[in-house]
């Protein structure tokens, strides 16, 4: 069932516990999400980026997200969330159709910009009751992965200063904050390492939610370690990604012959599910709901 997500955070906060948040963009991977998290009793963060939208429309995913999360879901708390919010009509959009968290993505932008587009959306989700997700310092991404694998950038200067990060949500008074600290987004190539010093400093001083995001691929034990160092959001897109693909290239190529959709997409889904699964199990947000 859709449930707010500050209620989902507060509860993860005092159970020492995070909510995974996985990306989706059609019904397979929604399913798939939907029941891993009823299958474990796990609150869920069920969520699109803007070119997920754009792969259909706004309103057909998020009712496509909303249908699945009442009714495979609905004995768990689901919150339905805009992933890297950079457009502000995709972003206004969302809040119309009822998703009930966002995500401001200015991260590229100076902090004077940041506080500024960050209190926009801030203001226009409100009267909503919608959660507003902001994001500061750089989470690199395929682009900044070949510039840093050149030497060209230095992932530590990218990272959330925490002090900064204090001073942001002070005057900003976002809901939840998405940091950098050495996590890159998509395939996990061994050059992430979380800085769990960095951000045990950032929890300390800011006293909202922090979302990890580009966790793909990182070892179990660093997640934990995140999580216990205060992390209640962490982000996987890229490692559903490669399970569905896995499992459909593995059902085309074994049954040549069959042509039914279905048949074709169930490995696919199962897959989806089961890592989905392994994810909640290692953020501890099992029988939680
Ligand atoms: O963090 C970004 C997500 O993996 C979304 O990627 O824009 O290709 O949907 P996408
Ligand atoms: P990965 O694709 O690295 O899992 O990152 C997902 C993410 O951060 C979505 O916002
Ligand atoms: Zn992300």
């Amino acid at each position: 069932m859709i449930k707010p997500l500050s209620e989902m955070l507060a509860k993860a906060e005092k159970g020492g516990y995070a909510i995974g948040a996985f990306n989706t963009s059609n019904l397979e991977i929604t399913l798939a999400i939907a029941r891993a998290a009823a299958k474990l009793k796990a609150p869920i963060i069920i969520q699109t980026s803007e070119s997920a939208i754009k792969y259909s429309n706004t309103t057909v995913i998020y009712n496509l997200i909303k249908n699945v999360a009442e009714t495979v879901a609905r004995k768990v708390p689901v919150a339905i969330h805009l992933d890297h919010g950079q457009d502000l009509s995709i972003i206004k959009e969302c809040i119309k159709v009822g998703y009930n968290s966002v995500h401001i993505d200015a991260s590229e932008k100076d902090f004077a910009t940041n506080v500024r587009l960050s209190k926009k959306v801030r203001q226009l989700a409100k009267k909503s009751h919608v959660s507003v997700q902001s994001e500061l310092g750089s989470i690199l991404g395929k682009e900044g992965l070949v510039r840093l694998e050149k030497g060209e950038i230095n992932m530590e200067e990218l990272m959330t200063d925490p002090e900064q990060a204090k001073k942001f949500v002070k005057l900003t008074k976002v809901d939840a904050l998405a940091i950098a600290v050495g996590t890159i987004h998509g395939r996990f190539v061994g050059l992430e390492k979380v800085d769990q010093e960095r951000l045990k400093k950032i929890h300390s001083l800011v006293k909202i939610p922090l979302v990890l995001h580009g966790a793909s691929g990182l070892p179990p034990k660093d997640l934990k370690e995140a999580v216990a160092n205060g992390v209640s959001v962490v982000n996987i897109d890229t490692n559903l990604r490669l399970v569905f693909k896995k499992s459909l290239w593995k059902s085309m190529n074994q049954e040549r012959n069959i042509i039914d959709p279905r048949a074709i997409l169930t490995p696919s889904i199962v897959s989806v599910q089961a890592e989905v699964e392994r994810i909640i199990k290692i953020l501890g947000s099992a029988n939680k709901a």
